[in-house]
This record gives structure tokens, C-alpha cells and sequence, in this order.
């Protein structure tokens, strides 16, 4: 019963004349979803440890029994077996309190120069650059999986939208590739974003720095920071690094929720452009004839969540003063499920993107639908000498009569399309065609086959570095 009673005991407990409420425990503690953080939180005391007992500030012996003590925590939580109080409010007091039943006063002692303000700083910062890896390896598959996806479609020609209009001709493989461009970036943000998070809060104690004989570099050193907070106050309050993170997962987000709407238009019988692998999509429960491309829906709805979470950790910091603040304990939540949702989805895509059937007839008579090539008819009548604006204009009035006679550009005779200009010649065709358009796109950034080639090696480059 005493036993009972001491550990439940609160860490802060002394200072109070009656104890709080069921509720009031409830509603303040975080154990139950900050004990994700565990691990790190271990790495870190033990980081602190090691430089107390080198500033001689606990004994040598000391610090090999909080290691001691930890390694025993940590297999304890590996196992399943780590009993997880609501009593001790947040996984630092879980995890010390089990570490002083273990080791006895060297587990006191872990808590010299520290509180938990910069304690769960450095937690989060640690928990943060794990997912930034994650995220940044998994875009990287994510890249490779769509740029095979181009490879095998590098010619296939499609039509390619403005406003939802067909607009001119362009291949698959270009199209993919925009994604791949666009979850490039992604990975730069989160790279550059990892740099500000990289760096170490502890040492910052509750809000002012410690009176004790600190060595912040050495902990940073261990723990694999590039630098150290230059302020302390700034050191317990900052959460600039969750929403830089947040941020930069909700443009990830939007890429794939972006990618998602095509897909799915893609996918619909009237478009029938692609199918995804039924390992990837369901039935309804009514219409025994669907076939639901419900990964990419699903993407898409959770974009909204990630994007919520974003906003939510904004809110949460606009109206804290300096330094920490409780609220601060309402980062975590947010932060978990943007980190979960972007993960599932990068790998669920990554693996959708081998289960993408490209209908290449339906793409290409999609092409041939919407006079995709008179832009190049037009480019055309320019090269022979025609302002543009004229050429424009011949053009125009050659669609209105292709739409009259319900016929594409290059299904008109010579004759009826010399009506328009007499500049056309009989090499016009060459240009009227799919293949002519595409591969006339011949530069850097174009949609020939050739350069989407370029755009493959040059992407394979990156992913080997
Ligand atoms: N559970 C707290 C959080 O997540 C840890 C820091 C609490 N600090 C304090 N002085 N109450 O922010």
C-alpha cells in the first residue's frame, strides 16, 4: 500500500495541500500519447547523464546506474511490459520514477540541471528529425516508383488540360514526371527544415539556464545536434520547427491529394485513361459492378486533416507569452498523426504506383478529340512566315470548321486547310500528328519523348546520390 502510494505520488506533489481532481489528472496528463516518445527520451537523459558525470557533476557511479537502470526501462517498454501511470502525468515522469525504483538516488539525481521544459523540447526535436528521415527516404521511393511509371511511359501520348480543356498533346512520362519535380521539393523543404530543428534545447532548464556547471555542446555533440539553442527562454518555447514541419507535410499532402483528384478522374470509366490494381481500390456494398479507387479518395480527405493540424499548431503558439506555457503539451497530438498520415500515405502510393495501368488507346483518342495540335498548326503557319496573331486567327477559323464537319485538323485535305492559308503545304501533316507535336517539344522541361528521357536520367541521378 505504501508502495502503491509512493509511486503514484506526484513528482511536484510536496508543494500542495489537497490533490487534484480525477478529472483535472485526466485532463492535464499526456501520458497516454506522449509515451510515443520514450525512446527519445531516454536517449536524451542518457546524453545528459554522460555530461554531468564528465562536469563531475554526479559521480561516475551514478551515471552507470542510470544507464543501467535505463537499458532495463527500455527493454521493459520493448516488451510491452512498462506500466504506463496516468498518476505520473507525462512519459519524463513515468520513465524517472520507474528509473529511481530501479537504481534508487543515481535516478534523483538525472533530473540536476534540467526540467522538463527543455526536456520534452529536446524529446520532440529528437522524435521530429527521425520522421524528417523517414519522410525524406520515402519520398525518395515514392520518386523512384513514378519514375519508372514514366519510363515504361515515356511516348504514350495523352492529352494534356488547361482549365480541363484539352490543350495539346503530351506523353505520360512527362506527367509523371511533374510529380516527381514536385516531391523533389518536398524533400528539399524537409531537408532545409531539418537543419532548424537539429539543434538542442536542453541546458535551458525551466526557462533561464542553470546555475550548474553545463556543458550544452558535449550533449549536443551526443545527441547528433548541429548546434544548440542560443536562448533560453527561446530554447523552452520554440515550436517553430513542429509547424516548418507540419507545413511542409501539408505540401506534400497537397501533392498527392493533386495527384489523387487525377487519378481518380483517370480512373473513371468516362475518362478511362488508367486503372489501379483492385488491391488498391473496393466494392460497394449496393453496386455489385464498382470498383472504387478508394486509396487515392482516402489521400485526398486526409490532406485535410494534416492541413487542420497545421492550423491547429499555429493557434496553439499565437497567443503564448514567453516562456513555456502548458499549452505547449497540445503540440504533440497534431504532430503524431501528421507525421503517421504522411507516411502511410507516401508508402501506400509508392506501392500504388506499380499498380497503375496506363489505357494508352484511350489516352491517345482523348488526344486526337480536342484538336490538341493546333498549336502547332499555328506555330507552323509562324514558321512560314505568318505573325503569330494572324496565325491565331487562320486557325481558329480552321477548329470552327473542323467542328462543323466533325472532323480532327489533320483528318482535313490539303486543299480545304490551304482555304485557311495559303502557306500550308503538304508537309502540314507532319505537324498535325500526335507524335509530330510531342516530339517537336524538344528542349529542356518539353514534352518529347526524347527530353522526357533526359528528365528520367537526370531524376536517376538524384536518386542515386
Ligand atoms: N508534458 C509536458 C509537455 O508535453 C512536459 C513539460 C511539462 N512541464 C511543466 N512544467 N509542467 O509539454
Amino acid at each position: 500500500m505504501n508502495e502503491q502510494f509512493s509511486k503514484k505520488a506526484e513528482a511536484w506533489s510536496a508543494r500542495f495541500s489537497e490533490p487534484v481532481s480525477d478529472l483535472v489528472k485526466r485532463y492535464t496528463a499526456s501520458v497516454f500519447f506522449d509515451k510515443r516518445l520514450a525512446m527519445f527520451d531516454i536517449q536524451g537523459s542518457l546524453a545528459h547523464a554522460e555530461m554531468l558525470a564528465a562536469q563531475g557533476i554526479i559521480s561516475a557511479a551514478d551515471r552507470a546506474e542510470i544507464e543501467r537502470g535505463m537499458a532495463q526501462i527500455r527493454s521493459e517498454i520493448e516488451a510491452g511490459s512498462f506500466e504506463w501511470l496516468l498518476d505520473l502525468e507525462d512519459v519524463h515522469l513515468n520513465i524517472e520514477k520507474r528509473l529511481t525504483e530501479l537504481v534508487g538516488d543515481a535516478g534523483k539525481r538525472l533530473h540536476t540541471g534540467r526540467s522538463r521544459n527543455d526536456q520534452v523540447a529536446t524529446d520532440i526535436r529528437l522524435y521530429v528529425r527521425a520522421a524528417i528521415d523517414d519522410v525524406v527516404a520515402l519520398l525518395k521511393q515514392l520518386r523512384r516508383a513514378l519514375t519508372d511509371l514514366a519510363e515504361r511511359h515515356f511516348d504514350t501520348i495523352m492529352p494534356g488540360f488547361t482549365h480541363l480543356q484539352v490543350a495539346q498533346p503530351i506523353t505520360f512520362g512527362h506527367h509523371m514526371l511533374a510529380y516527381v519535380e514536385m516531391f523533389g521539393r518536398d524533400a528539399e523543404r524537409m531537408l532545409d527544415a531539418r537543419r532548424r530543428v537539429n539543434r538542442l534545447p536542453l541546458g535551458a532548464a525551466a526557462l533561464a539556464g542553470t546555475t550548474f556547471p553545463i556543458d550544452r555542446l558535449r550533449v549536443a555533440q551526443t545527441l547528433g545536434f548541429e548546434d544548440v539553442c542560443h536562448n533560453s527562454l527561446d530554447a523552452v518555447s520554440d515550436r517553430d520547427f513542429a509547424i516548418e514541419f507540419t507545413a511542409a507535410a501539408s505540401l506534400i499532402m497537397m501533392h498527392v491529394s493533386r495527384m489523387s483528384e487525377e487519378l481518380v478522374m483517370w480512373m473513371s470509366p468516362r475518362v478511362g485513361f488508367i486503372d489501379i490494381a483492385d488491391r488498391f481500390c473496393t466494392g460497394s456494398s449496393i453496386m455489385p459492378q464498382k470498383k472504387n479507387p478508394d486509396v487515392p479518395e482516402l489521400a485526398r480527405g486526409k490532406t485535410g486533416r494534416v492541413y487542420g493540424h497545421l492550423a491547429s499548431l499555429l493557434t496553439l503558439m499565437k497567443g503564448q507569452p514567453l516562456a513555456y506555457n502548458k499549452d505547449n503539451q497540445e503540440d504533440k497530438e497534431p504532430l503524431f498523426d501528421t507525421v503517421d498520415t504522411v507516411l502511410d500515405t507516401l508508402r501506400i502510393f509508392t506501392d500504388m504506383a506499380g499498380g497503375i495501368t496506363v489505357q494508352a488507346e484511350n489516352m491517345r483518342a482523348a488526344a486526337l478529340q480536342g484538336y490538341a495540335t493546333a498549336t502547332d498548326l499555328a506555330d507552323y503557319l509562324v514558321k512560314k512566315g505568318l505573325p503569330f496573331r494572324d496565325a491565331h486567327e487562320a486557325v481558329a477559323h480552321a477548329v470552327r470548321a473542323c467542328d462543323g464537319a466533325g472532323v480532327d485538323l489533320s483528318e482535313m485535305s490539303l486543299a480545304t486547310l490551304q482555304g485557311f492559308s495559303p502557306l500550308i503545304e503538304d508537309d502540314v501533316f507532319a505537324v498535325l500528328t500526335l507524335e509530330g507535336s510531342v516530339a517537336a517539344r524538344d528542349h529542356v522541361g518539353g514534352t518529347a519523348p526524347n527530353q522526357v528521357r533526359k528528365a528520367i536520367e537526370r531524376v536517376r541521378g538524384q536518386l542515386a546520390g
